[in-house]
């Protein structure tokens, strides 16, 4: 059967606009005061923009920010070059690791939250605080709507449309976007983010609609003799079960990762897209106020802090890990190896991969 010219040729187009290419290369991202000398503020700017801020950063910002650093103990050149340090094994790791180097597209950029009025790119990655920090976006973009992010209910933040990303916009806005603004993101430990996602989407009875969509395949591939009642309802995962269908080849060859366990190497593309800075969920507060204030709308919002006690920690991943074989521990770190290396994360110790 041959399809009408006219729909081969609507495809044709489809396919081409898929791969449109983004003209963005690794030497426009360096933000142009930089290559000005910090002499060339466009006249009429009153703000340094928070590239400026974080890039030669020296005088003007120490000046007006040190009261703060010294208040919280900080020096703020300690905290830069923390920064700098993280950004630029990034860079070496990137180079070291990555064999192609290939294009953006819009599809890529799903994962990027833009908040115009302060020039600021997030990349949100599930598990790596990404509601509080939706919740601080919407304050940010919010125009007065919102104040206090604790106030906004979790599932309101994550609706769609409630906040842009940049793949909506057009190529070109897209590309000034990633040349002019400060583009973050927050990483964690890749085994305590995935024990952390397997908790919360496995352990918990109301996760329905992931037992549902995930547990009932999980359980029909994985266990052996499983029980009609579990085929059923797919709300008795073990971690061991998740394992095994992270590691089987059919999972991904099928259809992409959930974002909750998709590597953040997958989500957020930190080889293209050259993050300015990169925030751990292990430094979590000191990260958050440092892109706030690089960002000066420290004074417009505060990071939540949680007091919450049942985080995922070192020890208990290593508890989910002890049933685990050696044989499934090493497949599940190769999995994963992009996101150890690339934000420096050492082999966990609990491991048995020799
Ligand atoms: C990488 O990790 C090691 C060990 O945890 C640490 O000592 C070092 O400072 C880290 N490097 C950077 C650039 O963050």
């Amino acid at each position: 059967m041959r399809k009408p010219k006219v729909g081969r040729m609507f495809l044709a187009t489809c396919v081409g606009s898929l791969f449109m290419v983004i003209l963005y290369f690794q030497n426009i991202t360096r933000p142009a005061a930089e290559q000005s000398g910090g002499k060339g503020i466009a006249p009429g700017k009153t703000r340094r923009s928070p590239l400026q801020t974080l890039y030669n950063g020296d005088q003007v910002t120490s000046f007006r920010m040190a009261p703060f650093y010294h208040a919280l103990n900080l020096d703020l050149s300690a905290v830069q070059t923390s920064l700098r340090g993280r950004r630029e094994l990034l860079e070496e790791a990137c180079l070291t690791h990555t064999k192609k180097r290939r294009v953006l597209t819009p599809d890529d950029l799903r994962h990027l939250i833009v908040d115009d009025k302060h020039g600021l790119l997030y990349c949100y990655v599930p598990k790596v605080a990404c509601t509080n920090w939706k919740r601080v976006f919407m304050v940010l973009t919010g125009d007065g709507r919102y104040h206090e992010p604790l106030a906004i209910p979790a599932n309101e933040a994550h609706v769609a449309g409630n906040l842009r990303t940049l793949s909506e916009y057009s190529t070109s806005e897209i590309n000034r976007r990633l040349r002019s603004y400060l583009k973050f993101i927050f990483v964690r430990e890749p085994f305590e983010r995935l024990v952390s996602a397997y908790r919360n989407k496995f352990t918990r009875s109301y996760n329905t609609a992931f037992h549902k969509r995930y547990g009932t395949k999980i359980i029909r591939r994985h266990r052996p003799q499983p029980q009609p009642d579990a085929l059923e309802r797919g709300n008795d995962v073990s971690f061991q079960e998740f394992v095994y269908y992270l590691v089987d080849p059919r999972t991904q060859r099928e259809e992409p990762f959930n974002e909750h366990w998709e590597r953040i190497h997958s989500l957020c593309h930190p080889c293209l897209v050259h993050y300015d800075v990169v925030g751990k969920y292990e430094t979590l507060e000191q990260d958050s106020r440092s892109v706030l204030r690089l960002a000066g709308a420290d004074g417009e919002v505060r990071f939540p802090t949680s007091g919450k006690s049942t985080r995922t920690n070192g020890d208990m991943a290593a508890q989910f890990f002890q049933n685990i074989s050696p044989f499934y521990q090493k497949k599940l770190y190769n999995l994963y190896r992009m996101d150890f290396l690339l934000f420096n994360y050492s082999n966990p110790e609990y491991l048995k991969t020799r």
